[in-house]
């Protein structure tokens, strides 16, 4: 079968499409015939070799960590799908493998995809989607009339986050260039910040909560417009202890790791009475299968910015890499 494979950690050439044999699916497995590839950050990340300290991988490795297609075959102990269902998956944690024509995939990380969506359109939901779903309803606990700030709401993550948070009954503060505006608006933000004329941090004040997609400087100023006793979500700043201990499942020395990394970070934090929290979002066709529902009840819709064929796979990350898109960019594996 054809999939991307990632030979060692570099730049846009070390990963190249290549003939490689089907995965073998495990008892719990289901092997999935890829329709289509959703692209990510951790994408192009992982290839440049920047994850190695929390995830490393034996080279060569195919690519990919999320999918939507139909089920080729089931392994002996798999009892909520058969042969033919459309499903979708954010793939485990160290595997890896979505971008290929056949993936194997644990049963637990699978859901049936929503019925009303083609599967470009569902291949662009799991990575992102969990994301939003577990920082904004799981870690920031938002409810109906929370406040939260949301800086970078036109990405791949941003999309889905705006219209999580608005379900959740909460009050939506975004980012957004010019580009980005009418897009976040449709989506349901409530204010929109124009970052490439006004400075956020002179106009936002008194979230409940702030769910950070940037890092850097902007993770920073966000300790600034949430109240006491709030709590910042970031998935792009720094990993903390809880990082370790709680998404990773690891032991004393990374948490001691991530406590130094983050020391800064979470002292200025406490000196506004604000709580740091870094996610690594996990896996979990449980959740896939709420965001199905939401789709399929109309209250979610994935965005799609541009899609790929397979064999223009470079281009595809070269797009997501130049950090513009508007909502998912997804490879077609199999038209
Ligand atoms: N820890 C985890 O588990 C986890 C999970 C998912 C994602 N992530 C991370 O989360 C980050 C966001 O992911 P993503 O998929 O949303 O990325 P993305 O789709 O590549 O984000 C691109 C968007 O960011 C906007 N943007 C860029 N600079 C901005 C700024 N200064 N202010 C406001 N918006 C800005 C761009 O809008 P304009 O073009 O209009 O500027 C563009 O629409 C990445 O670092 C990713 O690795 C982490």
């Amino acid at each position: 079968m054809r999939a991307l494979l990632l030979t060692r950690y570099g730049g846009p050439d070390v990963a190249e499409l290549h003939d490689v044999p089907r995965p073998e699916a495990g008892p719990d497995d289901v092997l999935v015939r890829v329709r289509a590839a959703g692209l990510n950050p951790v994408d192009f990340k992982t290839r440049q070799g920047m994850l190695k300290p929390v995830q490393r991988y034996s080279l060569p490795v195919v690519m990919g960590n999320e999918l939507a297609g139909t089920v080729e075959a089931c392994g002996r102990g798999v009892t909520r799908f058969a042969a033919g269902d459309r499903v979708f998956a954010r793939m485990p944690k160290g595997a890896m493998g979505a971008l290929a024509e056949y993936a194997a995939v644990p049963q637990d990380a699978l859901a049936h995809m929503p019925a009303t969506l083609d599967f470009a359109a569902a291949a662009g939901i799991p990575l992102a989607g969990l994301t939003a779903l577990q920082a904004l309803r799981d870690e920031l606990k938002l409810m109906p009339g929370s406040r939260v700030f949301i800086p970078g709401g036109a990405g791949g993550v941003g999309t889905f986050a705006i219209q999580i948070a608005k379900w959740l009954g909460a009050e939506v503060t975004t980012t957004a260039s010019p580009r980005g505006r009418a897009l976040v608006e449709r989506l349901g933000a409530d204010t929109v910040i124009d970052y490439t004329a006004q400075r956020f941090e002179d106009h936002v004040r008194d979230m409940d909560g702030a769910f950070d997609l940037l890092g850097g400087e902007t993770l920073e100023k966000c300790f600034g417009v949430v109240k006491r006793g709030g709590t910042v979500v970031s998935v792009a700043g720094m990993p903390e202890p809880l990082t370790a201990r709680k998404d990773l499942g690891r032991g004393p020395l990374l948490t001691a790791l991530f406590w130094i990394a983050s020391y800064r970070l979470r002292a200025q934090a406490a000196k506004n009475g604000v709580t740091y929290r870094y996610l690594f979002m996990h896996p979990s066709g449980a959740e896939l299968a709420e965001l199905a529902a939401l789709v399929d009840d109309g209250k979610l819709a994935p965005v799609i910015d541009r899609t790929f064929p397979f064999a223009e796979v470079a281009q595809a990350f070269a797009y997501l890499e130049s950090g513009r898109a508007k909502g998912k960019v997804v490879v077609n594996i199999q038209d």
